[in-house]
């Protein structure tokens, strides 16, 4: 039973601040992934507890399953128990004194459930999240990954229509936490719920979600899928924080469509997707990922083909990240595989597909610095 969740020109500002949530428009479809991406304090948390109704809104409008939960213009604001929301937190909100199948039955005993209903639920649900073999066991006799599992567990147990989590994996190790990621989007989607899910970790971001929402300074600069936000990202901020190096400075000399020719302080010309509306003349600034400089002989028809000089190497076990003089300026290129060759001092052939070199306004307000 999962639901479609709109949220339409949110505003939340705290008393003496500016807003934490400006004017925050989005919808996730029954059954989707959504996560907020963006770094500390641009709003994410927030958002969720607007949507949770832990927090009250300035003004906007928040519904759950086409039922407006949150209006305060008309004096809407339904309390959050009565939202058939599960919530996830970073911190583990386990109950101590009690086993893991108590902890995930008590929501059920709660609403009075029948014995033999909460019994099968829990079962259910503790298959969901790989702790059918721990029912039986002390909470606190469990590692930080497991008491996470036992809260998703519960936030599940009473079928929720939407769940909400904030950062759930931050207090794990970094091993734990690759794992349980790769598996907290099997258990969502096994249980077919609608998902809001806030990070500031990209990686999590891209495995975890069918779309991902960039935040910053409470504004929502792209919601897109992954893929999209990784190759198309909207503005040199979104570019930036999800990977990509913030370059070079260069200028329009030729809009086409899409495309166009930018001149760089060497005098080169390169072809670059530019956003709409940036035209001829126009100052921007190149961004490209590492991993999308290729190496090699190139054939002459190639576009945007340069010699560059290696001036350092660093090595990285499964992949070597090389500095490059070229274009008057410095990039970064990634090289994957674990073989190590002496670059530095030498001059390389590369390649800037232009559909993944990016000319963004330099005047850009929401420039990365
Ligand atoms: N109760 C509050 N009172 C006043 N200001 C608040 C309150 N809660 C959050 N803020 C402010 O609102 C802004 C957004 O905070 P929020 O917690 O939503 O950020 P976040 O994106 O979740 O960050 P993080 O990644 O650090 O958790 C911040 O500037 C924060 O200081
Ligand atoms: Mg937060």
């Amino acid at each position: 039973m999962s639901a479609e969740l709109r949220v339409e020109r949110l505003i939340k500002k705290f008393p003496g601040g500016s807003a934490a949530v400006d004017d925050v428009s989005f919808r996730v479809a029954p059954g989707e992934i959504v996560v907020l991406l963006g770094p500390s304090g641009c709003g994410k948390t927030t958002t969720l507890r607007c949507i949770a109704g832990l927090e009250h809104p300035t003004s906007g409008e928040i519904a759950i399953a086409g039922r407006v939960v949150s209006a305060p213009e008309r004096g809407v604001l339904v309390p959050p128990r009565l939202r058939n929301l599960g919530m996830v937190f970073q911190s583990y909100a386990v109950w101590p004194h009690m086993t893991v199948r108590q902890n995930v039955s008590y929501p059920l005993r709660h609403r009075r459930m029948p014995r033999a209903e909460i019994t099968r639920k829990v079962d259910e649900v503790l298959a969901l999240v790989g702790l059918s073999e721990y029912a039986d066991r002390s909470v606190v006799a469990l590692s930080g990954g497991q008491m996470q599992r036992v809260a998703l567990a519960r936030s599940l147990a009473y079928d929720p229509q939407l769940l909400l989590l904030d950062e759930p994996l931050s207090n794990l190790d970094a091993k734990l936490r690759l794992r349980l990621r790769d598996d907290l989007r099997r258990i969502v989607k096994d249980a077919g719920v609608t998902a809001v899910y806030v990070t500031h970790d990209q990686a999590e971001a891209v495995v975890l979600g069918d779309r991902i929402g960039v935040m910053r300074d409470g504004k929502m600069l792209q919601m897109a899928p992954p893929a999209d936000i990784y190759n198309r990202p909207a503005d040199l901020f979104v570019a930036n924080f999800t990977g990509a190096s913030h370059l070079l400075a260069g200028r329009v000399i030729q809009r086409n469509g899409e495309f166009g020719t930018i001149e760089v302080s060497s005098g080169d010309h390169l072809s670059v997707w530019l956003p709409p509306g940036v035209g001829s003349g126009e100052a921007v600034r190149l961004a490209i990922r590492p991993e999308n400089v290729r190496f090699g002989a190139f054939a002459s028809g190639e576009p945007n083909r340069f010699t560059a000089r290696v001036l350092a190497q660093h090595y990285q076990g499964a992949q070597t990240i090389y500095e490059l003089a070229v274009l008057g300026g410095r990039i970064e290129a990634m090289q994957l595989g674990t073989s190590l060759q002496d670059l530095v001092g030498t001059e390389v052939e590369i390649a800037l597909p232009p559909t993944l070199c990016w000319g963004y306004p330099s005047d850009d307000r929401t420039a990365a610095t």
